[in-house]
């Protein structure tokens, strides 16, 4: 866990609470997180499962890897270190997004296992909901869809003795043991997915059926 470096600091609380807030959106506020491979379609999942929530009248917001890494997370590469610290602040910012009332969807690979289970620690501890979705799609897939390009030129660097440590052509994924739910995206549509996650939340009871 990284170390808090200010000193002088002291914590304040507002005057308004999260109920207060739940109360102004009808809706709680919970984190949904999806993880897989480069190319297994968790952007598109998670833009579905916005989509639908907007037009339902439900606040919602998409945090995904390659558009954050253009911005707040723009100092950030691929090593394991950077990548730690990509998903530690994603993990703060979606408790932060959850606490204000909003389903924030996030789509990052997010590799590690420890990495991912910081961002549900944190949101456990503070009371909120965290829902870990596999999108588990084998990597001949993602591989074969390649939409970036980006699985074509990690294996011609590997061939030639270099590497660019490309999730899972030479870098780890670690598959999550428990998630709430596990997406076989090459068999179903990215609609019955986004349908998948809609019906969860309702079982959860953070959205009405
Ligand atoms: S994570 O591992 O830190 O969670 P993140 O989801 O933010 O990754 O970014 C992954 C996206 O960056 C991929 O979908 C791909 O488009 C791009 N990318 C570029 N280089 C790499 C790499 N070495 N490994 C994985 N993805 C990469």
């Amino acid at each position: 866990m990284t170390e808090i470096k200010a000193t002088n600091i002291t914590w304040h609380e507002g005057h308004v609470g999260r109920e207060d807030r739940h109360k102004l959106l009808g809706q709680k506020g919970a984190t949904i997180w999806f993880t897989g491979l480069s190319g297994c379609g968790k952007s598109t999942i998670a833009f579905t499962v916005e989509h639908a929530l907007i037009a339902s009248g439900r606040l919602a917001y998409v945090l995904d890897g390659d558009n954050i890494r253009h911005g707040l997370n723009k100092n950030l590469g691929f090593s394991a270190s950077d990548r730690e610290e990509n998903i530690r602040r994603i993990g703060e910012v979606t408790k932060l997004f959850a606490d204000a009332g909003l389903f924030s969807l996030t789509s990052f690979i997010s590799p590690y296992r420890k990495d991912r289970d910081l961002a549900r620690k944190i949101h456990e501890e503070a009371g909120l909901p965290f829902i870990e979705v596999f999108v588990d799609v084998p990597i001949e897939i993602c591989e074969q869809r390649d939409p970036k390009g980006l699985y074509k030129k990690a294996r011609a660097a590997l061939a030639a003795g270099k590497g660019m440590g490309f999730t899972g052509v030479d870098d780890p994924y670690e598959a999550p043991l428990k998630p709430e739910l596990v997406l076989a995206n090459d068999r179903v549509t990215p609609q019955e997915a986004a349908a998948t996650v809609l019906a969860h939340l309702q079982d959860r009871g953070l959205l009405p059926r």
